[in-house]
Parts: structure tokens; C-alpha cells; sequence
């Protein structure tokens, strides 16, 4: 069917203020609000039972993978193995027993994916599939799939995707954790409560707009970009650079923050700005420590937190975005949007082809 942009510049743009929406319909599928428990969806995978879970992808969809490992050890128990899949499906690893995998694509036709699927399928386990095409290839060839309602994503650099299929790997640490039972009721209750205020979240992320966009102008006279996050925020400073190299080509990377002193610390001078992710978390102070690390050899730095945050933090040559307080099992949900808003809006002040960015494909079916 026919989807056009309505009244946005880009699809990108369109895709990132759908977010809220389509966040709430995906959560909609697998979970109660109302009694704040979660919903009795299929799913192939008995997660009461397996010992570990292989989780394999791409580009955006192994970095949701990545935060869904985080949850899914920390809330349900489950040791999970995650990997690019086109390292996943040439390294000859040893499916262990008691095992099921999940894929995550938004295309569901991503070819290394796919190979890694058949892999695992050749072991005899149970496989799943995150994906965004229903009629897709690793859709077909699941046991059963947890479909994204994201709708058709049309710019090449995922954004709404990346946010639904995050939506579901929480609903899954979630159903995880019940069936195994390392969160009781009461406990899964406060996560659904958190999940639901995602939309509502998501939106007033969204009124910070016109600030990260002036943020984003000086940005785009840049030539690298360091981001820096702990946690669940580590995947996401991932995500961050990786948005933004893909569409404005501005050299970036993401580094784990603890990782700072172990090498990009040499890469810091006032040319190379540093955006941290830190919502005033358990953590805080660690990453705190990174900033005074970056602050005393004159970085610049961009620090994405929340007012708590913000008032934690006292150094010179630092610009806040200053998020809601937001509960720490959601934090990389949100926190995604300011990271999407930056990557758009340095783009288009670079004036770049932000819905086809030059070299990359939507869909890559080719190894
Ligand atoms: C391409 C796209 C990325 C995407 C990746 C995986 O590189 O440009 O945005 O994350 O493929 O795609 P998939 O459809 O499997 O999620």
C-alpha cells in the first residue's frame, strides 16, 4: 500500500515521530495493562526450560539484541550468547542442548541472518524471529515469530524498528522471568507499569526537539564523534554512533564508558565532542568519572541525562539534553529518540540523502 510522508521532510523524520504509537501497539501484543500482567502469546521457545538462548543479527537489530541480552540476564536468569550473524553462522560454534535462538530483523530477509537461522535450525532447536515483515523469509522459516508493529520503515537507518523490537525483548525478559520464576508478580507488575509509561515518555522526548537540533548543527562541523555509555546505555552508545556515521558520515564510535581509558581516552582533544547517555542511574557516578576523565584533557562533552543527572554534575565545556526521569528498566527505549534526532538533524544540516544515505541498502539479501 501506498505510504508516503505526510507532512515531514524525510521518512526518517515520519518514523521517528511514530514512535510512540507504534511502541504502544507492539507492547499492546504481549502485555496487560490493565492487570499489569503479560499477555499468554505463543511463543516456540519454552523459556522455563532452555539453558541459554542464541541470539543473532545485523546492523540496528544486533544492537537490540544486545540490550535484550542485558535485560534477559538480569530479569529472567538466562545466559544468553549474542552474535553478528555474519560471524555467528562461519564460526563453527557448538549448539548446546537445551538451547532455542531468536533472530531479530526488520526486513526478515537479511541474508548472514537468515544463514545463521539455518544454522541453528540444522541443530534441532527451537527458533524465534523478531521481525518486522510478517510474509518475510526468517518468518517463514521460525518456529514462531514476535512480529514488530513498527509498519513499513522506509528510511534506511532504522529507528522506529529498533524501538518496537526493544519493546519486545522487554516483554520477553518479562514472560521470561515469570516462567522462570526470577520476578514475581508484584515485580512484573512494576515492569509493565514502567513499559506503559514508554509512549508518554517517548513523546515529551520528542518536545526536546529544537534543542537537539541545535545541538546537531554544530555536530555537523565536526569529523568524529565519541559515544560513551554503561549498561544498557553501552548498546546504545552503539547505536548512536552507528546512526550517525550512517547518515551524515561523520566518523563515530561507541564505546563502552568503563572502556574510555583503555584506548579513545588518546583520541580526545576539544575537536572530538563526547555524548554521553546517563540517565542518574545506579551508575551515575561511574560515568561521571569518565567526564572529568574527558573534561580535564579539554573534550567537549554532550551529556544526555535527566535533572537529577544534570545536577550531579558539575564541569566546564558541557551542553545537557535533559531527558524525563525515566524508570531504569526503559531508559534505552527512550533514550534511543535523542540519539535518532541527533543523527537526523546533523544530516540534514550537512544536507545530506538522509532517507537513502550513499553505499547502504535497506535490505541486504546479498552476503
Ligand atoms: C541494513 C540496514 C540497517 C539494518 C540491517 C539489518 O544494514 O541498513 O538499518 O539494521 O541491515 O537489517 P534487518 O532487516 O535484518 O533488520
Amino acid at each position: 500500500f501506498l505510504v508516503d510522508k505526510g507532512n515531514h521532510r524525510h521518512f526518517m523524520e515520519k518514523e521517528i515521530h511514530e514512535q510512540p504509537e507504534v511502541i504502544s501497539h507492539t507492547l499492546a501484543n504481549y502485555l496487560d495493562f490493565a492487570t499489569g500482567g503479560v499477555k499468554l502469546f505463543e511463543t516456540p521457545i519454552d523459556f522455563a526450560k532452555i539453558d541459554r538462548l542464541y541470539i543473532s543479527a545485523c546492523g540496528t537489530a544486533y544492537l537490540a539484541g544486545l540490550i535484550g541480552k542485558y535485560w534477559l540476564e538480569r530479569y529472567a536468569r538466562l545466559p544468553v550468547d549474542i552474535d553478528i550473524a555474519s560471524e555467528f553462522r562461519y564460526r563453527e560454534l557448538p549448539i548446546v542442548p537445551n538451547s532455542a535462538a531468536l533472530f531479530v530483523s526488520q526486513s526478515g530477509e537479511t541474508a548472514d541472518t537468515l544463514a545463521s537461522l539455518r544454522y541453528c535450525k540444522n541443530a534441532g532447536i527451537p527458533i524465534a524471529a523478531i521481525v518486522n515483515v510478517r510474509d518475510s523469509t526468517i518468518a517463514r522459516e521460525s518456529n514462531g515469530i514476535f512480529p514488530t508493529l513498527a509498519g513499513p520503515e522506509i528510511g534506511v537507518a532504522s529507528t522506529k524498528a529498533f524501538t518496537c523490537q526493544l519493546s519486545i525483548f522487554a516483554s520477553l525478559a518479562i514472560r521470561a522471568g515469570l516462567d522462570r520464576g526470577t520476578l514475581t508478580r508484584e515485580d512484573a507488575a512494576a515492569m509493565v507499569r514502567s513499559l506503559s509509561e514508554v509512549p508518554g515518555l517517548i513523546r515529551d522526548a520528542l518536545k526536546l526537539e529544537s534543542r537537539i537540533e541545535a545541538i546537531a548543527r554544530k555536530l555537523s562541523e565536526v569529523r568524529h564523534v565519541l559515544y560513551l555509555g554503561r549498561d544498557t546505555n553501552y548498546p546504545l552508545a552503539l547505536e548512536g554512533a552507528l546512526k550517525l556515521k550512517e547518515i551524515s558520515y561523520i566518523h563515530a564510535e561507541g564505546y563502552a564508558a568503563g572502556e574510555l581509558k583503555h584506548g579513545p581516552i588518546a583520541l580526545i582533544d576539544k575537536h572530538m565532542p563526547v555524548i554521553v547517555l546517563a540517565p542518574s542511574d545506579r551508575i551515575f557516578e561511574k560515568t561521571v568519572s569518565n567526564m572529568q576523565e574527558v573534561a580535564a584533557r579539554g573534550g567537549r562533552i554532550i551529556l544526555i541525562t535527566d535533572e537529577e543527572g544534570a545536577s550531579r554534575t558539575s564541569l566546564d565545556n558541557i551542553e545537557t539534553i535533559i531527558m524525563p526521569k525515566v524508570p531504569e528498566f526503559v531508559a534505552p527505549i527512550v533514550y534511543a529518540l535523542p540519539i535518532q534526532l541527533l543523527a537526523y538533524h546533523t544530516a540534514v544540516a550537512m544536507g545530506t540523502d538522509v532517507d537513502q544515505p550513499r553505499n547502504l541498502a535497506k535490505s541486504v539479501t546479498v552476503e
